[in-house]
């Protein structure tokens, strides 16, 4: 299709001149058939322009985003604010409330008390301009056109098709005026693209649209079968977001946050490279300044700050609940959409947007892959505040879980980084 007919069906489409039925009949052909990466950006640019879009007049400085095509105890954005903004960019972030088995940085910002998430765009390029990051909850009417679609995709089973789903994303993204995006493109059990060949076509499709759109942009394909970090809910996330910001984070999310970050740095500043970039975000957890700056942003959003030194304030649940291993070995797999499904079952996610969450209950993992733990030993700890749900999240837990008698590797996190 030329651009002048895609131009044509989007903008009939969301006027309401092109009717339901010639669109499905379009979505079903393009699901069939696919399309090449310039129709794919096409479509995107013509949906992002199909309502309002972002921008900030008068941001000094360079402006970057992150975009996790969604996963399960995925809190880089806390981690990844203040540290690329203690680096020096510039932060200015629409972000969404959690719904269904993944959890949202607006619901876990919320669960730190008087933390003000809706900012206006005025308030957000004063807040930038001021102290370099600014994340609101997105409240703006982004690419109406992609939400008319997307409701057609979900009852025609076209929502599976790759240049769908790269336009869908990619045209909330280039919605919102920024310089440079990094994707973080999860694939796993607990990931809408279940396998590497899927997820890595969908990552190089993005950067394309991203690129092509005039936007400098990157993705890593990670590994989403097993949760991210231990911390699975929204206060118990939080604090491992604050522990990684101290330098004393888990493992993978410490490499993830620096990996993702690493990016952002690479694509706005062409004399450094990544393990350089790496290298110098490092610095920042160190030596403190990535952790002030994230308190900085909580009070400057009317958060507490002092929670962030003191764990103690936040809320504790009326139970906690520990799981312990019903067999000896070594942890061979750990299926994050059914730790996923646990947490929300406990309260700490939502099925419909109206509904209130419980910040305080989830799930603390003690165990995963590759780690070798006796009978009896502990799996996770339950935060829980409802007794109703917990022997089904008991379930789920212990159902996550398999085991081997053989040592297992430590799976691959990053398992590709694709750049312009
Ligand atoms: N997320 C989106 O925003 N769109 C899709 O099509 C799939 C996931």
């Amino acid at each position: 299709m030329t651009d002048a007919e895609i131009h044509y069906l989007v903008e009939g489409f969301t006027r309401g001149d092109i009717p339901d039925y010639q669109l499905a009949a379009w979505a079903m052909a393009v699901y069939l058939k696919g399309m090449n990466e310039h129709e794919a950006t096409a479509l995107t640019l013509a949906m992002a322009r199909s309502g309002q879009t972002v921008e900030f007049p008068g941001i000094q400085g360079t402006i970057v985003d992150k975009h996790s095509t969604g996963g399960v105890g995925d809190k880089v954005s806390l981690v990844l604010t203040p540290l690329v903004a203690a680096a020096g960019l510039t932060v200015a972030k629409l972000s969404g409330r959690g719904l269904g088995h993944t959890g949202g940085t607006i619901d876990k910002l919320e669960s730190i008390p008087g933390f003000q998430a809706a900012l206006s765009i005025e308030e957000m390029i004063d807040q930038v301009n001021q102290m370099g990051i600014a994340l609101s909850e997105s409240t703006h009417d982004l690419a109406p056109a992609d939400k008319a679609l997307y409701g057609l995709r979900d009852v025609t089973a076209t929502v599976g098709s790759l240049p769908l789903i790269a336009s869908s994303i990619m045209s909330k993204k280039l919605a919102v005026h920024t310089h440079a995006i990094v994707l973080d493109v999860k694939v796993g059990s607990g990931a809408l693209m279940k396998n590497l060949d899927q997820a890595g076509a969908l990552a190089k499709l993005m950067v394309q649209i991203g690129n092509g759109a005039g936007r400098k942009t990157s993705a890593l394909l990670t590994n989403m079968d097993q949760p991210l970090g231990f911390a699975v809910g929204n206060s118990v996330e939080v604090k491992e977001a604050i522990e990684t910001l101290k330098g004393n984070g888990p493992e993978d999310l410490t490499e993830l946050c620096l990996g993702l970050s690493a990016q952002l740095i690479c694509l706005t500043q062409s004399d450094i490279g990544a393990d350089a970039a790496k290298a110098k975000l490092r610095s920042h957890l160190e030596d403190g300044s990535a952790l002030e700056k994230f308190k900085e942003w909580i009070a400057t959003q009317h958060g507490d700050a002092s929670y962030v030194d003191d764990f103690g304030k936040f809320p504790a649940t009326a139970e906690t609940v520990m799981v312990t291993s019903p067999s000896s070995g070594y942890v061979q797999s750990l299926d994050a959409l059914s730790i996923g499904q646990a947490a929300h079952s406990l309260g700490a996610g939502r099925e419909k947007k109206s509904e209130s969450i419980d910040y305080a209950v989830g799930v603390v993992l003690h165990a995963k892959i590759s780690d070798q733990v006796n009978q009896g030993d502990p799996l996770a700890t339950l935060y829980v505040n409802k007794t109703d749900s917990l022997e089904s999240a008991k379930q789920k837990i212990e159902n996550a879980f398999q085991f081997s008698n053989d040592p297992v590797d430590k799976p691959t996190l990053i398992h590709e980084t694709i750049t312009p």
